[in-house]
């Protein structure tokens, strides 16, 4: 599998070392002030971050926690009828099983408790979100589910508000919910629970009929980090033409991580609350003609895994295909093909790099979806190394 990645990429340690000092030192050198929030950690300490798909059946005992600083749950949804967040009795199992084994393992990572998800989709919230009994209802029951299961945070993951309206919501239910935090950790005398949500790559919707913005301010407040999601840029969704799911730059168009960052930026986010998210999985296309194999290429339907394939089993196309890889430098982005098969994805170079430019923007850390779709290690063991920037 190596013998087929270019000469090039196979950067000794050392050159790989020197690279990055470069991106971090010469890139910026500005050191944020460490303040404290009151919740057991420095305001700016590094994260990083992955989230724990539950129903893929993966077992936490096999998760290796020295390479993480906070694991996120996902997903516990709230009742369609009642509002409140509801634990069935399976899940019951699985949420003590996944804070217990964590804490056994190492008691310095953070349990996150994520709710939502592109399955449960943004209706249920914007219905929550709008009114303000729903969301006192919702929210109590939130911190009482995390705290009976030992979680030290909520994560919100609503894919995603669809109107200015629905930003509006959201603005209000953060404000209150960290709000019922503060309150709760002061009677309780417990660590206030962290608060942080996943969002679209961009502070606004700019591609969509209804371009709108995310609420910059109230999330700054009340958030203790936001998880952008950089990723799923294109993918067999458009079949037509083959393309990079997560590039950190494009000179093409405005679907780039950097376009996404500097966007939140601008509006008004500290970069010491932006997390930079990174996928551990490829999109897959059919290709037209196999002999066409450049970015923007013709396809004809998705690839193998229904156009969704874990890091893992791209790792196992590669090796049972003796399949190319390509890292194209211009946009940070790895694909791999082999006769009609071509996948976009992040091998460790391309992780890499994004970790060593995130560094360099200062931002907080970055995060992973999702831990179990990698198989080995490899890129979470490398990222975490490679964080050198101590915030
Ligand atoms: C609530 O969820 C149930 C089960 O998923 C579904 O059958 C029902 O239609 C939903 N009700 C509302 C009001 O969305
Ligand atoms: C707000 O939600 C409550 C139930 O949680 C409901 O009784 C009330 O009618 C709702 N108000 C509005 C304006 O939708
Ligand atoms: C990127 O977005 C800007 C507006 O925000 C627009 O003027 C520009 O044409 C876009 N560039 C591309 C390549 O789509
Ligand atoms: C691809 O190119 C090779 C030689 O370069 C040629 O033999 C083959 O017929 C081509 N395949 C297609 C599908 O065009
Ligand atoms: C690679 O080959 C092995 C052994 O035949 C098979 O089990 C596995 O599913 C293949 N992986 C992929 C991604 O095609
Ligand atoms: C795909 O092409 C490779 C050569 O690149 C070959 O070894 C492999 O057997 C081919 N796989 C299939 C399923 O045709």
């Amino acid at each position: 599998m190596l013998a087929s990645i270019p000469r090039y990429l196979k950067m000794s340690p050392g050159n790989f070392l020197a690279f990055i000092f470069f991106v971090v030192f010469v890139g910026s050198y500005d050191r944020t002030v460490v303040a404290y929030d009151g919740s057991g950690t420095a305001a700016s300490s590094v994260v990083k971050g992955t989230y724990y798909p539950s129903w893929t059946g993966y077992s936490p005992e096999s998760i290796d926690t020295s390479l993480f600083t906070h694991i996120y749950y996902a997903f516990v949804n709230p009742n369609n009828v009642t509002y409140e967040l509801v634990v069935a009795d399976d899940d019951a199992v699985s949420l003590s099983d996944f804070t217990s084994t964590l804490r056994r393992k190492n008691k310095a990572v953070k349990a996150l408790l994520s709710i939502g998800g592109a399955k449960e989709g943004p209706a249920l919230f914007a219905v929550i979100a709008s009114n303000a009994s729903s969301r006192g209802v919702f929210i109590k029951s939130s911190i009482q589910v995390a705290r009976k299961y030992g979680f030290d945070g909520l994560d919100l993951d609503w894919e995603y508000p669809r109107t200015h309206q629905e930003m509006d919501s959201l603005a209000l239910l953060l404000t209150e919910w960290r709000f019922e935090l503060e309150k709760e950790a002061q009677t309780t005398n417990q660590p206030r629970l962290l608060l942080t949500a996943a969002t679209y790559f961009s502070a606004d919707f700019f591609l969509d009929a209804v371009f709108r913005s995310y609420p910059v301010a109230a999330i700054a407040t009340n958030l203790d980090w936001v998880n952008a999601m950089c990723y799923d840029y294109r993918g067999p969704w458009d079949v037509s033409a083959v393309g990079f799911q997560a590039s950190f730059f494009d000179p093409n168009s405005n679907l780039s991580s950097t376009r996404g960052l500097k966007s939140w930026l601008k509006a008004g986010l500290p970069k010491e609350k932006l997390i930079m998210g990174m996928p551990l999985y490829g999109h897959s296309w059919k290709l037209k003609d196999p002999n066409l194999t450049k970015i923007g290429s013709p396809a004809v339907a998705k690839g193998p895994g229904d156009g969704f394939m874990p890091y893992s089993d791209v790792q196992g196309f590669i090796r049972n295909n003796s399949a190319r890889v390509i890292y194209d430098p211009e946009t940070v982005s790895t694909y791999t093909y082999a006769n009609a098969t071509w996948v976009s994805y992040d091998s460790v170079a391309s992780a890499m790099v994004k970790v060593g430019l995130a560094q360099a923007m200062g931002l907080r850390g970055y995060f992973f979806w999702a831990l179990s779709y990698e198989g080995n290690w490899e890129i979470s063991a490398q990222a975490s190394r490679l964080w050198i920037r101590d915030n």
